[in-house]
């Protein structure tokens, strides 16, 4: 019975499906068109409904922005407004390295954001020789700072100049011992008669030779011609710390009352102080010679071509002068000339020099001018004095230079005829080579004395030399 059942069942099925089948063909027959049109007809009508919305830009739907725009990487919540989630400035203290930790301390105190006080105090750049909001030296006291101890672990096993350096460098308050009265004017603010050149030649002690050659040479004060150009009026200081030589201290007070052109301050005279005598001879240049148009820093072992230094300046100052005021002063803030140095990374060997431990400074160093030789503008100078003050010292002198000149945002600008590292290979030998050069490290002072002669008096083959413009290709 079931089984008859199932089947008379299954047979109506069969039945109906055929019935159907018989119909579908009919209903596909006609409506065939239908189908291919029902996509049509629903694309027709999106694409006018989104025409009549959105004009011509069907081709580039622009996304609808949300009431609040929300950048990438913002976290959002409905009561708060946006925030970022990483800060513009870091907020974690760099750890592990005692100068980017100190500095970054004194980045936040200065950051005007995070201060809004100091934007009221007009900006106040009290020093920072004192790290008030850290642990360490807080006093303001020149003595050694042995709270340091506690940040640098391997003090102990530091060379000792490193350990010196530690030890004072909150300290840059030094007494002058000896300052030339009437370097630039008997009255210093005055304009008229300011030195177009300032020459502040870092020197020590000991080498009285270095010096007179200099005084003799390169280094000569009073109205210098060019070599072309009219030339301008050169003034001269050698920056000087102190030694233990007591027989050297006074044959430098004898010189001092002779040439009327040493500035010492009351600190020793150690290569890793060199910075000092960079930021306090900016000190002493805001009181005593403001008005130089340009200063030259660099070394007592180096031969400037001073009247060719002049013509190049002088080329400058015009070159400035033809665009428009406001822009050449600008540009005069920014001058500063040398061999530029990029991307130096610190000396990592204990054993030389520039040895700079990683947990004294971590990083690359900033683009900076080689220390050989560098010239810059009077009014960089005062800037520079500024910003050094917000700028913990740091033992390579050249380098603080660039730290300095970074964070007023200024380009050093590279110039191949300072040659603080020599002549590359066998260039020297080219019969004009010195009449090509605005500073060459490194000579001693009878090669400054050969060198002036040389270059003040060329033969006819070498009158019209000009600068060289890039190292050649060995
Ligand atoms: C800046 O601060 C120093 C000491 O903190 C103060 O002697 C000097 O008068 C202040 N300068 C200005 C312009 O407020
Ligand atoms: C340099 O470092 C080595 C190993 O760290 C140490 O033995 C040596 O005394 C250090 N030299 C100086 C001059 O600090
Ligand atoms: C220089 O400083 C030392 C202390 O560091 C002091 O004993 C000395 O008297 C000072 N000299 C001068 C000339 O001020
Ligand atoms: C720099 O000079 C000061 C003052 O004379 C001295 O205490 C310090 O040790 C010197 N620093 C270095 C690195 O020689
Ligand atoms: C260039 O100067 C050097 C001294 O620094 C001297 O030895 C050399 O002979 C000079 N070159 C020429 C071609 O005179």
């Amino acid at each position: 019975m079931a089984k008859f059942k199932v089947k008379r069942f299954i047979t109506r099925i069969v039945c109906m499906a055929s019935h159907l089948c018989r119909y579908r063909r009919r209903i596909l027959f006609i409506c065939s068109p239908c189908f291919v049109l029902i996509p049509v007809y629903i694309y027709v009508s999106v694409a006018l409904t989104y025409a009549m919305k959105h004009g011509n830009s069907m081709i580039q739907p622009v996304p609808l922005l949300p009431t609040r725009f929300i950048a990438t990487g913002l976290s959002f919540s409905k009561d708060l407004a946006p925030h970022p989630e990483k800060c513009f400035w870091r907020t974690g203290l760099d750890s592990g390295a005692l100068w980017n930790f100190i500095q970054h301390i004194a980045d936040r105190r200065k950051n005007p954001i995070l201060n809004p006080s100091l934007i009221a105090a007009s900006v106040n750049h009290s020093r920072i020789t004192d790290y008030r909001e850290s642990s360490i030296g807080r006093s303001r006291s020149c003595s050694p700072n042995n709270e340091i101890l506690n940040i640098m672990p391997d003090y102990e096993i530091l060379p000792t100049q490193m350990k010196n350096f530690v030890m004072s460098m909150h300290c840059r308050d030094y007494p002058l011992i000896l300052e030339p009265l009437d370097v630039c004017n008997k009255a210093p603010l005055s304009k008229t008669r300011a030195p177009m050149l300032l020459l502040a030649i870092k020197t020590q002690g000991e080498n009285f030779e270095n010096r007179e050659a200099i005084r003799q040479t390169w280094g000569r004060s009073g109205w210098v011609k060019g070599r072309d150009g009219e030339g301008g009026l050169v003034r001269r200081v050698f920056l000087l710390g102190t030694t233990k030589d007591l027989h050297t201290e006074i044959k430098l007070k004898f010189e001092s009352k002779l040439f009327g052109d040493i500035i010492q301050w009351n600190f020793t005279d150690t290569f890793f102080n060199l910075t000092l005598k960079d930021v306090l001879f900016w000190e002493w240049f805001s009181r005593r010679c403001p008005h130089a148009r340009f200063i030259f820093k660099g070394d007592d072992d180096v031969f400037v071509r001073t009247p060719a230094i002049l013509d190049y300046l002088q080329a400058e100052e015009e070159k400035m002068a033809t665009t428009t005021k406001r822009y050449s002063q600008s540009n005069m803030e920014q001058f500063v000339v040398g061999d530029i140095i990029s991307n130096a990374a610190p000396l990592r060997l204990n054993d030389t020099k520039y040895y700079v431990p990683k947990s004294f400074y971590k990083g690359l160093y900033p683009t900076y001018p080689g220390g050989g030789g560098v010239v810059y503008s009077g009014t960089l100078a005062h800037r520079l004095f500024e910003v050094s003050k917000s700028v913990h010292l740091f033992p390579i002198d050249d380098v603080y230079l660039g730290m300095c000149l970074q964070r007023l945002g200024v380009p050093p600008i590279n110039h191949p005829a300072f040659l603080t590292f020599d002549f590359p290979k066998d260039e020297s030998k080219d019969a004009c080579a010195n009449h090509t050069i605005l500073l060459v490290h490194k000579r001693n002072p009878i090669d400054m004395f050969q060198l002036w002669t040389e270059t003040l008096t060329p033969t006819p083959e070498c009158r019209y030399t000009t600068l060289r413009v890039k190292p050649r290709v060995p």
